[in-house]
């Protein structure tokens, strides 16, 4: 039986931080082994806002390197970059013109992302749904596991297809389910809990970045914002605790009742020393394998002879779209 395929992506921006690491790219590893997978670092998607030519090429290079430390088996999934795969490019092109305005009007990540204002704002970031559109179209992607933020964009991809199939009725374009993980989809940052850990804070105490030295772990974690509670549950209504609570549960595998146990009369310093340690411990390995990759010189390799077992796939995709279009 074939297997289901899993389509997913991340921006080479900033640092991958837990966030990514607990919502995403965890998840991609546990499904290696039961879907056909392809992992994407997004270049194009990052371009939407300004980079650094020398950041962006070495971003693109760490991100590729820190997804293979997480575990991503080239022996068992395709990974590759989107910008040497012109069909990415050519196919967000031709959904744009399948895509009314109204649409994309929607996205509540474009209102965020805009936040210098919509008038001096890329046409790019405003179409960016449209080109991960026909990122996960162009494989017949089953599903597409992200984080929460991610879900609103997956659906724009469903209409997407379904307009475009029901326009030539043909199913040229299968219709991808979203998938995520309901517990760390949207892993809060430490320092304002009101707001998702991002790449854009992988700097700053508000998140933790998965090449962060034991040290660096303990300084962000110890000054996290709690509460003048101090107690150790999981209230959703404190969401300060609540995250720091989720983040240890995701990293040690206990249940929320042997955590609850665990620090019944603690305090919130003796929780925070604990829960520094343990992401430390847990992120130790990932530090440890990424020098080793990145000292192999192999990435470039990888995301190489990745691009050539997508490609195919992506231009007999694009080939049946233009054909159904009279182009070409
Ligand atoms: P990005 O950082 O936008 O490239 O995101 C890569 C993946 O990580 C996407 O699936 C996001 O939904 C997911 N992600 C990003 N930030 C978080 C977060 N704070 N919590 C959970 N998942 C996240
Ligand atoms: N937009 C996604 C993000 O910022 C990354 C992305 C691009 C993606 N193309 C995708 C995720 C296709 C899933 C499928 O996180």
């Amino acid at each position: 039986m074939n297997k289901k395929r899993v389509f997913s992506g991340i921006q080479p921006s900033g640092g991958i931080h837990i966030g990514n690491y607990l919502g995403a790219i965890k998840n991609w590893v546990d499904f290696q082994k039961d879907y056909d997978n392809i992992f994407c670092v997004v270049d194009l998607h990052t371009i939407t806002v300004r980079q650094d030519p020398k950041i962006l090429k070495e971003k693109i290079r760490e991100t590729a390197g820190l997804l293979l430390a997480c575990g991503i088996d080239v022996e068992k999934s395709v990974l590759f970059a989107q910008s040497y795969i012109s069909a990415h490019s050519e196919l967000a092109w031709i959904l744009n013109c399948f895509t009314p305005m109204g649409w994309l009007e929607k996205m509540t990540q474009f209102k965020e992302k805009a936040a210098g204002g919509r008038e001096r704002a890329s046409v790019g970031l405003f179409d960016y749904p449209v080109l991960m559109a026909a990122d996960i179209l162009l494989y017949d992607t089953d599903v597409v596991p992200v984080g929460e933020d991610q879900v609103q964009h997956v659906e724009l991809a469903r209409d997407v297809a379904k307009r475009f199939n029901s326009l030539y009725e043909k199913d040229i374009f299968k219709i991808p389910e979203v998938k995520i993980k309901k517990e760390t989809a949207r892993v809060m940052g430490l320092s304002n809990s009101e707001k998702k850990m991002s790449k854009s804070d992988a700097g700053e105490n508000n998140a933790i970045n998965l090449l962060d030295t034991p040290d660096v772990i303990s300084k962000k974690i110890m000054a996290a914002a709690t509460d003048s509670e101090n107690k150790i549950l999981f209230d959703i209504n404190r969401p300060a605790i609540y995250n720091l609570l989720v983040i240890y549960e995701s990293f040690s595998g206990l249940t929320k009742g042997e955590i609850e146990s665990k620090f019944v009369d603690g305090k919130y310093a003796d929780f925070k020393k604990d829960l520094a340690e343990l992401v430390a411990e847990k992120l130790k390995p990932i530090r440890e394998k990424y020098k080793e990759i990145s000292e192999s010189g192999e990435i470039e390799k990888v995301l190489k002879q990745g691009a050539d077992k997508a490609r195919p796939m992506a231009e007999a995709k694009l080939k049946e779209v233009k054909e159904v279009i009279g182009l070409g």
